[in-house]
């Protein structure tokens, strides 16, 4: 039996599963998220310490499996999270999140002590975004200087689980990726950024490869959860690489497009691939020497929850069902309405938090029909985006495995292979981050002799679905009309 333990912004899911994928169940526990001024985004630590705890405990309280049964846990976690430590382990503050916006002028400060922007993706693959982790300690070093005095360690969020654990402080290189400090080349901390920023290398923790089982539960947090003390602790990922591995994007040429409120492109590569444009990700993977490239959509699913929640009020507990099933009505490309999804703002490609969303191009006979399959298609052309930088970055495209919510609807499915023109397909794998941490556990225990081993014999592709050539085709004619779409509105965008 292995745990994968996935410490979430909403709350922690753990998952009890066999070394064949057989699920034993799962337990969450949520937590609240705290906003003291707008655009901020925090969380105490502890109560992600308590979530992993407390959700074990349920799943032995509940006899979902035998405790003497456990061979190891893997973590994962929200990514780019800061926890700030003093010199006796303690949290200093609340940790600062991953959709965190006040450091805006800490990036600009990052991007000028690099030297510039090429010289910042040269040293560690990505351009300062708000979100990421080494902005956060800049923000405590210039706002809060008492605090910043009392220092001594940084950790990501599932690294201060696994503290709480193991009483061992570390990080792995996926989570490491997002920090902005990992030269993610080379797969260490970038001591030549860290001199730059005038940060002590000593804050940050060792860093190793994602399946190395490198700590073990203490005796006191072994009987908290119900557990025999000493079973290995495996480094895990970031929730994005661990959702990755749980899918089975293991391999170049396999390709993820998850649909949940933001949308995420996923391609493993084989080298690191980086982006001199900065406009996708490229982070370190949870398989050892390999890496990824991903892109980011912030509204995705979550354009079209706006679209139910404000203008389809009417439809009652029905409402996807019936938007999707009136879009079937629209021809695809909408006769000529587009849909800019960018209600928060955009990551990839534009990494514009002022972008806005927008329909153009509607005439008398648009109804809420097309206004819907507008929005379909412009959260799909969006992703399409993501897909486009890979390839520009020559990482392959062989088969591209649809999930989240968007998934779900045979409709939306269909759609995403006619906009990718790429084949697409369904997994058994529908349990996320916390089943890629567990397949992390797996490995590192040594029950399965790599990750890609482990990833092969617990998943499996279900469904297969193929580009409808002619609506392909549409798309593909339409495709740029949607790309100039943001460059002529962008100076309208308050
Ligand atoms: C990844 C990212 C989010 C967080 C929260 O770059 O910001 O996916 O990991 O889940």
């Amino acid at each position: 039996v292995f745990l994968g333990i996935d410490i979430g912004t909403s709350g922690t899911k753990t998952l009890a599963v066999r070394a064949d994928g057989t699920s034993l169940g799962s337990a969450s526990a949520e937590y609240p998220l705290l906003t003291p001024r707008p655009g901020w985004s925090e969380q105490e630590p502890r109560h992600w310490a308590d979530a992993a705890v407390q959700t074990v405990r349920q799943l032995v309280n509940d006899g979902a499996f035998d405790p003497s049964e456990v061979k190891g846990i893997g973590l994962s976690g929200q990514m780019h999270g800061s926890v700030f430590l003093d010199a006796n382990h303690e949290v200093i503050r609340p940790a600062l999140l991953w959709n965190d916006q006040r450091t805006a002028a800490q990036c600009e400060a990052i991007t000028e002590a690099a030297g510039g922007r090429e010289e910042l993706i040269r040293m560690v693959a990505n351009p300062a975004l708000t979100g990421f982790t080494a902005p956060k300690i800049l923000w405590l070093r210039d706002e809060e200087p008492d605090r910043f005095a009392q220092l001594k360690t940084v950790l990501l969020p599932k690294d201060y689980v696994r503290w709480t654990l193991t009483g061992v402080l570390e990080t792995e290189v996926s989570d490491a990726s997002g920090t902005l400090l990992l030269d993610v080349r080379n797969r260490r901390w970038s001591d030549e950024l860290i001199g730059k920023l005038d940060l002590d290398g000593g804050l940050l923790p060792p860093v190793h490869e994602s399946a190395e089982a490198t700590a073990e539960l203490t005796p006191k947090a072994a009987e908290a959860m119900g557990l025999p003390a000493g079973i290995p602790v495996v480094c895990g990922a970031g929730d994005q690489a661990a959702g990755a591995v749980g899918n089975g994007i293991v391999r170049t040429g396999v390709v993820s497009a998850a649909l949940g409120t933001s949308g995420v492109v996923f391609a493993h590569s084989d080298a690191p691939q980086i982006d001199p444009e900065g406009r996708a990700h490229t982070f370190c993977h949870a398989v050892p020497g390999k890496w990824h490239v991903m892109g980011v959509v912030l509204s995705a699913a979550g354009s079209l929850q706006w679209f139910r929640n404000r203008l389809c009020m009417d439809l009652g507990d029905s409402a996807f069902d019936r938007i999707t099933h009136r879009a079937e009505e629209v021809p695809p490309g909408c006769e000529g309405v587009y849909f800019l999804p960018y209600l928060s703002g955009e990551r990839t490609p534009h990494a514009d938090p002022h972008a806005r969303g927008a329909w153009v191009g509607m005439n008398l006979r648009t109804d809420r029909a097309a206004l819907g399959r507008a929005v379909l298609e412009g959260v799909t052309y969006a992703m399409r985006d993501s897909l486009e930088i890979i390839k520009d970055l020559n990482v392959p495209i062989g088969e591209v495995r649809l999930s989240g919510g968007g998934a779900k609807s045979p409709f939306w499915r269909q759609m995403q292979a006619d906009i990718y023109h790429e084949p697409c397909a369904i997994t058994n794998a529908a349990e996320g981050p916390a089943y890629g941490a567990a397949i992390l556990a797996m490995v590192g225990a040594g029950a399965h002799a790599s990750v890609e081993a482990a990833c092969d014999a617990t998943i499996s592709v279900t469904d297969r679905i193929a580009p409808d050539e002619r609506a392909a085709a549409t798309y593909d004619a339409l495709y740029p009309a949607y790309g100039k779409l943001y460059e002529a509105l962008k100076p309208h965008f308050a």
